[in-house]
């Protein structure tokens, strides 16, 4: 069983108490300054202190990672170029995405374009990192003999909508993160009994997602009013992720031979869908609208497709592509 603990206090207080070099995986959510209520702290510093929090708890964090951790940090446009200097320059930590977090929902703004992405920093603490790509693959759009079927790289536009307020996942907290993103980062860089810490644990994502993934994982929060909302989230009942990217949903639509298409199938689900056995439902339901019975010939539909893929270039390399 994974270990999870969550402690009310400061990041940077906290994070002073852990060992150097004894941590996989840091995810880290921070306030970014925009005002937002957090309860007990408003989440609005002047600009240098919120610098200098900046550059405190970054040098914790850094501090606990082994050689081999990687720290993914969400932030919002005021401040993002500000913490990557600190990652590289001050802290000497290696680059390695500018992850997108793409959504497709949120507020509109009349004049100029309304905002539907935040973006998160992946750096690592050396160039030994882990990194367990087969673990985050998404399914390929088409199959293809000289594609690698077990799924593409998922690249760093990633979309996941928003946790819903009608979603029974929902939590009472500003910011929650859907569940979705986070196993990515914890699938990729982290291991089954890894340690991962979250600083900033909010409503308590991070440690969810650990413990359905089998890793250790410490959360801090400052407010107790979260730390208590933590512990019963991580007491409920568990019927898959709240949120899914919308690529683990796809079926390869030209899988003619049917003894293929039947291996390919049962595979997809275990390779796209674990842990979220409340999608797996409408992943067949597109299988069935697609082929059909599993025993039926492909469709009308499906045979025009198949003529237009002729015309595909045959010398295209896709072997990672979607
Ligand atoms: C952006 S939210 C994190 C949301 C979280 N990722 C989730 O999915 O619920 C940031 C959290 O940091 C907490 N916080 C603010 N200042 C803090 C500090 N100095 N130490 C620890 N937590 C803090 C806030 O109360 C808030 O819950």
């Amino acid at each position: 069983m994974s270990e999870i603990n969550i402690i009310t206090g400061d990041a940077s207080e906290e994070l002073k108490k852990l060992k150097v070099s004894s941590v996989d995986l840091v995810v880290a959510d921070p306030p970014y300054n925009l005002g937002k209520d957090y309860g007990n702290n408003h989440d609005i510093k002047g600009f240098e202190d919120y610098l200098s929090f900046s550059r405190e708890w970054l040098h914790e964090a850094h501090r606990v990672l082994k050689p081999s951790g990687t720290i993914y940090v969400f932030m919002g446009y005021r401040f993002i170029s500000y913490l990557y200097d600190i990652l590289d320059r001050q802290l000497q930590m290696f680059f390695n995405s500018w992850i997108v977090w793409h959504y497709t929902q949120g507020m509109g703004k009349i004049k100029g374009f309304s905002p539907r992405h935040d973006d998160i920093l992946m750096f690592t603490k050396s160039q030994e990192f882990k990194f367990n790509l087969d673990k985050v693959r998404v399914p390929q759009k088409y199959y293809r003999d000289r594609n690698n079927m077990r799924g593409a790289n998922p690249g760093d536009v990633w979309e996941f909508s928003h946790v819903h307020y009608c979603n029974g996942n929902r939590q009472n907290h500003p910011t929650q993160k859907p569940e979705g993103l986070i196993e990515r980062m914890v699938l990729a860089s982290s291991d089954e009994g890894d340690l991962v810490v979250d600083p900033f644990s909010g409503s308590g994502t991070t440690l969810r997602v650990c413990q359905q993934l089998n890793r250790r994982a410490l959360g801090i929060e400052i407010n107790p009013d979260y730390v208590t909302m933590t512990r019963d989230r991580l007491g409920g009942s568990f019927t898959g992720f709240d949120s899914v990217d919308p690529r683990m949903g796809r079926v390869p639509r030209d899988l003619r031979r049917r003894d293929i298409r039947a291996d390919y199938l049962k595979k997809h689900k275990g390779w796209f869908l674990n842990h979220h056995e409340n999608a797996v439902k409408k992943f067949e339901d597109s299988v069935s609208s697609t082929y059909g019975l599993s025993d039926k010939e492909p469709s009308r539909e499906l045979t025009l497709f198949e003529e237009r893929e002729e015309y595909e270039p045959k010398n295209r390399i896709k072997n990672d592509e979607e």
